[in-house]
């Protein structure tokens, strides 16, 4: 199948871990294109997880490439097991004791592997420094490590993930940059337009009742719309792959209607839109839909639609109340 560039890594941490080989053989199935492994070891992180046992297990279940994410203060001493599991990539932290990262790192490397560096929140890229040319994949954490289902730190992503890019010059085609930790429908497009070349994405997949084939394709989609808009000096590329405007509206508000034409089985993309300013000085948020079902949208939602509308006044309206704001200001119409 054509793809854009994004590639979305599933992440089984949250999976059923009783039941891997079914996660594995549902998420392949669901269009994942490769998986990511947590590997925590109480102490790294205060969590734990798997060890090379259980990749060695999902090794022969899968086609797709697996990626290694050891969140363990004593890689050097695994790695080789690691290794032998079948990993495609192993990824170590670089805040472990220095002394074991390039041996370590070089030993990935020896094995025909990808050798990946990872940076916590709170580690500037500088870390790296020291690392150049000995890795392939920079993984840059968007949550402290240790955990699925934690939020999504922007400034950490629009700090790091394009820069990242600079350490991966040795290796203009196979090097990548991985973004790790709350990454979901929501910020998909941010990222993407960071030009980050895979996302990891764990706990929304595995929640109960989710669409998981469709939420990666969102994912992966958002993402390349992201990169898109990048290339395009932050306009909207043209056209949006027949997908129209249903409905415009501050952010929580169409994120909710989402969900609820969504339920429906009709797909639905939120965009950071070119639509009203709200008093908060954000725009309106579009809800694309295809165009294939744009009636069909409408007919089913039009008393919605309405319902929103009134919603969306009476919060503006209360916005500007609360904040004292002048209402002429805030809520011109944006220039067409
Ligand atoms: C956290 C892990 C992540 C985790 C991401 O320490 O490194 O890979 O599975 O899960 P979500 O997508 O729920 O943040
Ligand atoms: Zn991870």
């Amino acid at each position: 199948m054509a793809r854009g560039r994004a590639r979305v890594a599933v992440s089984i941490l949250d999976a059923d871990h009783s039941n891997m080989a079914y996660a594995i053989r549902r998420a392949e199935k669901e269009g994942a294109d490769r998986f990511h492994i947590d590997v925590m070891d109480g102490h790294f992180v205060p969590n734990l997880t798997f060890g090379p046992k259980m990749i060695k297990g999902i090794r022969p279940r899968t086609r797709l490439p697996l990626d290694a994410h050891l969140m363990i203060s004593d890689p050097l001493q695994s790695v080789d097991e690691f290794l032998a599991a079948g990993c495609d990539s192993v990824t170590i932290h670089v805040e472990v004791d220095p002394a074991q990262i390039e041996p370590t790192l070089g030993r990935i490397r020896a094995a025909g592997r990808a050798p990946g560096l990872s940076v916590k929140p709170k580690t500037p890229l500088s870390a790296l420094d020291p690392y150049r040319g000995l890795f392939d994949i920079v993984l840059v954490m968007t949550v402290e490590p240790g955990f699925g289902g934690q939020s999504f730190m922007k400034d950490v992503a629009a700090e790091k993930i394009l820069a990242a890019r600079e350490y991966l010059t040795h290796a203009p085609a196979e090097g990548e940059v991985h973004v790790d930790g709350g990454v979901n429908r929501e910020s998909a497009e941010f990222v993407g337009g960071l030009a980050v070349d895979v996302l990891v994405v764990g706990s929304v997949l595995w929640r109960k009742g989710r669409n998981m084939g469709r939420e990666i394709r969102l994912v992966r989609a958002l993402a390349d719309e992201g990169y898109q808009y990048r290339l395009n000096n932050g306009k909207p590329p043209i056209p949006r792959d027949a997908m129209v405007v249903f409905d415009q509206l501050p952010k929580h508000l169409a994120l909710r209607f989402m969900d609820e034409i969504e339920a429906g089985g009709i797909s639905v993309i939120p965009l950071r839109g070119n639509g009203q300013f709200n008093p908060d000085g954000v725009r309106d948020y579009d809800l694309l839909v295809p165009a294939s079902v744009e009636s069909l949208t409408i007919e089913r939602h039009a008393a919605d639609r309405e319902r929103y509308a009134g919603e969306a006044a009476a919060w503006r309206e209360d916005y500007i109340a609360r904040h004292g704001i002048q209402p002429p200001e805030t809520l011109r119409p944006a220039p067409s």
